[in-house]
Parts: structure tokens; C-alpha cells; sequence
């Protein structure tokens, strides 16, 4: 019993982060975490409790940046990523991709927790305490960038360099039209819930044909569960208090539509 209790005590002390109870307005947190082909990178999480919402940002080995923002005001969230371009193959310098998405609840710590972290230890990498699967994501529609607003306040900001590349879920548009967002925010995409209608990109020669493109991104660390203590007053009567978070990764595995194989160059058979 007394061991046990010991060794829960050193759990605590142990926790990577603390949650103060001093209110933090918009805070920024910048966190070391190993990725999964081990390199290390530094995240940076803000959380900004007026406008309730979570941002995350990091840089991928290969120099892609990934950045995921979660509107709790909206149930929205949102994935970017800024993949650099291979210049002597004539593409630009920055390819960006979108892709937006119903935010369900309980994926990701409330933004006035988030605001609230502090580290202990700025210099120790982060691993994740629980490593999530990869979820499936068809993206089987289009965002129209310059009426994403009624989706998310974010969009715009964002994946303004994705103009073209800004997809969401079938299953997601459908809820956002029932809930009264106006039909022409989506674009339709060439049909592509039929799997025979267009090839894989990887098995598709000509640069210039059409094809189901795959890009996959994992958020290596982020604090997805308030973690509760408890504590016993003098009286003995017992009462529970937020006393730090739990670290999830989880990765996410996007199939979209693309006019050209082209935009999709790192989707090629090994
Ligand atoms: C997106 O919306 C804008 C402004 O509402 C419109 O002018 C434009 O044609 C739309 N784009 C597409 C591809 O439908």
C-alpha cells in the first residue's frame, strides 16, 4: 500500500508538464519531441483562449512543416503541410496541402488548459505516452478557399498558399450542410468514391494524368487527456484536481484527387 503510494508520488513528480493555476492568456509552448525516423524537432504549441483554439507546428526531417490547428469555437481542425518542392524537377518551392475536418470532442486538451502549460524540463524529448494508429481519411471534396470563413475563421489563414489542394470528407460536408453552411463552400470532385475510376499515383506513369494521390503525417506529441489527482483534505473528505496531461501521437493517412501525377511526386513506387 505504502509502496505503491510511493511510487504513484514519483509518477507525479515524474510529469513532464505541470499545469499552473495561474491564467495564461495566449501562450506558446515549444517542446522537443523525437519523430518517428528518430531525428528531433522542436514543436511549438500555442493555445489562444479568446479566439479557442490549439495550433501546433513542426519540422519534418525532409524539411516539410506540418501544422495543425484545432477550432474548438468551430469543431473544426484543420492539417497543413508546407512540403518543399523539388526544384530541378520544375515544381515550385513550397507545394501546400489543406485538409479540414470535423474536430470531435476529447481529440485534443481544451485550449485553456493548453495556455496553462508550463514545462519543467525544456531541454528533455518528448515521446508520446500513447501511440494512436493511422486513421483513414478520404478526402473526397474541395474547399473553395474564399468561402472556407463559414467553415472556420483559420482556413483562410491557414491554407492561403493551397488555393487548389484544400480537401475535406464526404461524411464531413454532409454535416456541415445540415448544419446550414451553404453548398457552394464545397466543390465537387471528380467522382472518386469509385476506387476503379482512377489509378493509385504511385502506379500512374504520365506526369500529366489524373490520379488518387496519398500523403500521410503523424502528430508525434500532443497533449490529448487532462490528467486528474486526487487529494485528501485534513478532514479526510477526498476531491480531484487537474494535475498534468497525457501525450498522444497519432497519425493520419490523407487520399485525395489530383489533376496531375505531378502534384503528387513523392507518391512513387519504391
Ligand atoms: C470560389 O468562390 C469564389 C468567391 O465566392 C468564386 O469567385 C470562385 O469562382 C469559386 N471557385 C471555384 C473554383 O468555384
Amino acid at each position: 500500500m505504502f509502496a505503491a503510494r510511493v511510487r504513484t508520488l514519483a509518477r507525479f513528480a515524474a510529469l513532464l508538464l505541470v499545469l499552473l493555476v495561474a491564467v495564461g492568456l495566449g501562450s506558446e509552448l515549444r517542446v522537443r519531441v523525437r519523430l518517428s525516423d528518430g531525428l528531433v524537432t522542436e514543436e511549438v504549441l500555442e493555445a489562444d483562449s479568446d479566439r479557442d483554439s490549439i495550433s501546433l507546428e513542426f519540422k519534418q526531417g525532409d524539411g516539410t512543416l506540418i501544422t495543425f490547428v484545432a477550432d474548438f469555437k468551430q469543431e473544426v481542425k484543420i492539417f497543413r503541410a508546407l512540403i518543399l518542392g523539388e526544384l530541378e524537377r520544375g515544381q515550385n518551392q513550397y507545394q501546400a496541402l489543406c485538409f479540414v475536418s470535423r474536430l470531435n470532442r476529447n481529440e485534443i486538451i481544451p485550449s485553456e488548459s493548453m495556455a496553462r502549460l508550463r514545462q519543467k524540463n525544456p531541454q528533455a524529448i518528448r515521446v508520446a505516452e500513447e501511440r494512436r494508429g493511422l486513421e483513414q481519411m478520404a478526402m473526397t471534396a474541395a474547399v473553395n478557399l474564399s468561402r472556407a470563413w463559414q467553415l472556420s475563421s483559420h482556413v483562410r489563414n491557414v491554407c492561403s498558399e493551397a488555393h487548389e489542394a484544400i480537401y475535406t470528407r464526404e461524411a464531413d460536408v454532409k454535416y456541415w450542410l445540415e448544419k446550414g453552411v451553404d453548398v457552394s463552400v464545397f466543390e465537387a470532385l471528380p467522382q472518386t468514391t469509385e476506387v476503379s475510376s482512377f489509378q493509385a499515383c504511385h502506379s500512374t506513369k504520365d506526369l500529366w494524368q489524373p490520379c488518387l494521390c496519398t500523403y500521410s503525417l503523424r502528430l508525434e506529441w500532443y497533449p490529448c487527456l487532462l490528467k486528474y489527482c486526487r487529494s485528501r483534505d485534513a478532514g479526510g473528505k477526498g476531491s480531484t484536481y487537474k494535475c498534468g496531461i497525457k501525450s498522444c501521437s497519432k497519425g493520419y493517412h490523407f487520399t485525395y484527387y489530383v489533376p496531375q501525377k505531378q502534384l503528387c511526386l513523392w507518391d512513387e513506387e519504391t
